[in-house]
C-alpha cells in the first residue's frame, strides 16, 4: 500500500476534499454550503488582507477503536472562537451554525480520516472581507467563515522525541491583551523569533517568558510536570487559553497529581526542570516532552533530556480518551 500522502507531507498541507462555508452580510450569516476545496475570491482590498481580521480554530476528529469519529471538545473550540471574533470586531458566528459546518465537513471526509496516532485537524476560519482599503479603524462590514478539514500525522517532524526551546525574555508573543485570541497576527509577530530560534539553535519552539514571564511557546502552551505535580501559568489575556491545556488538567487531577496553577519565573522553571519535565500542550503538539531549554547562551537539559515518563503518562491518558480506548467520563467527545 502506498504511504498515506499526511504521512509524508508536513502537518497540514493536504487537504480532505470539502469545505464548508459561510459568507457574513453585515448582519447575518448566510445558509453553509460545502464545496471542493478551491481557492477562494475575495476583492484585493479585503479588509483581512490589510487589516489582519482574521480568526482562526484548531481541533480534532479522532477515529476510535470502534471505527466511530469523534470530536474532541467541540464546545470548548466554538467558544473560543466567538470569543476570537468579539476580540478582533469579526461577527461571532452562532454555535449552531459553526457546529454544523464542523460536523458537515468532518462527514464528508469520513473515508479520509487516518487511523491514531493520525487525526483529521479542523480549521474553522473567519475573515473580514469587505473591500475598503480605508477601513483601518473601522471593523469589516462582510466575512467569510470556513472550515477546512486537514488528514494529519504529527505536528512536530520526528514522532515522539524530546524538544529544544529557546527562552525569549525581551519580546512578547503577543500583546498583554490579545494573546488569548486565535489570530494570524500574532502568528506573524512570533514568526522572526521562531525562524531565528531555529536557524541559529537548531531549536523546534520559542518559549516566551516577556520580563521573566513564563507564558507559551509560539504554537503551544508549555507545563511543568513530575511525579506528584503539574504546574503552569494561571489564564489570563496575555496568552492562549488551550483546550489541552485545560484537558491535560483535568486529565492530572483524575490521576491524582497535584495541579498548580501559578506564575513562575525562568529561574523557578530552570530549578524545576532539573529533576521535573517539561511538555508543550496544544491540538497539533498533543503533549510534546521538551528535553532542552536554551536561555541565555546556556543549555539546561530538562530531567535526562528525553521525553519523561510523566508527560507520556499524561498523553497516552488523552489519547485513549479521544480514541475510545478510556470512557468519555467528562463528556468531551461529540460523535459524528
Ligand atoms: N498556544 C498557542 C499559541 C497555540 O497556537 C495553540 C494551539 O492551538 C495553543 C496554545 C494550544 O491550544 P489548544 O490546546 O486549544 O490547541
Ligand atoms: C493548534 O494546535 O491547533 C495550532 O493552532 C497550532 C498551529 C499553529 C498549527
Amino acid at each position: 500500500m502506498p504511504t498515506p500522502a499526511h504521512e509524508t507531507a508536513p502537518f497540514g498541507a493536504v487537504f480532505a476534499e470539502k469545505m464548508a462555508l459561510s459568507r457574513w452580510d453585515g448582519e447575518r450569516f448566510e445558509e453553509p454550503r460545502l464545496e471542493p476545496v478551491a481557492p477562494l475570491s475575495i476583492h484585493p482590498a479585503a479588509h483581512v488582507l490589510h487589516y489582519s481580521s482574521s480568526v482562526f480554530e484548531g481541533l480534532k476528529a479522532h477515529r476510535g477503536i470502534m471505527g466511530d469519529l469523534r470530536l474532541f471538545r467541540l464546545d470548548r473550540h466554538i467558544e473560543r472562537m466567538q470569543a476570537s471574533a468579539r476580540l478582533l470586531y469579526l461577527p461571532p458566528p452562532d454555535g449552531p451554525l459553526l457546529e454544523r459546518m464542523i460536523i458537515e465537513v468532518v462527514d464528508a471526509a469520513r473515508e479520509a480520516i487516518p487511523d491514531p496516532p493520525g487525526s483529521l485537524y479542523l480549521r474553522p476560519t473567519l475573515v473580514g472581507t469587505e473591500a475598503n482599503v480605508g477601513a483601518a479603524a473601522s471593523p469589516s462590514k462582510q466575512a467569510l467563515l470556513y472550515v477546512l478539514a486537514s488528514p494529519v500525522g504529527d505536528y512536530f517532524s520526528g514522532g515522539i522525541r524530546p524538544l529544544k526551546v529557546v527562552v525569549e525574555v525581551n519580546r512578547p508573543r503577543s500583546t498583554p491583551t490579545f494573546g488569548m485570541a486565535k489570530t494570524g497576527a500574532n502568528y506573524a509577530a512570533a514568526l522572526g523569533l521562531i525562524m531565528e530560534a531555529k536557524h541559529t539553535h537548531a531549536a523546534d519552539q520559542v518559549l516566551f517568558a516577556p520580563g521573566g514571564d513564563v507564558q507559551e511557546t509560539g504554537a503551544a502552551n508549555f507545563i511543568l510536570l513530575d511525579d506528584d505535580r503539574v504546574l503552569t501559568k494561571p489564564l489570563d489575556p496575555s496568552f492562549l487559553p488551550g483546550v489541552t491545556r485545560d484537558s491535560v488538567l483535568v486529565i492530572a487531577r483524575d490521576l491524582g497529581y497535584e495541579v498548580i496553577e501559578a506564575d513562575f519565573t525562568i529561574d523557578e522553571m530552570l530549578e524545576f526542570a532539573e529533576r521535573g519535565e517539561a511538555a508543550l500542550s496544544g491540538t497539533a503538539a498533543v503533549l510534546a516532552g521538551v528535553g532542552t531549554i536554551l536561555h541565555e547562551g546556556t543549555e539546561h537539559k530538562v530531567g535526562s533530556g528525553e521525553v519523561g515518563p510523566n508527560t507520556l503518562r499524561l498523553r497516552a491518558a488523552l489519547t485513549a480518551l479521544q480514541t475510545g480506548v478510556a470512557p468519555d467520563i467528562h463528556g468531551w467527545i461529540r460523535a459524528v
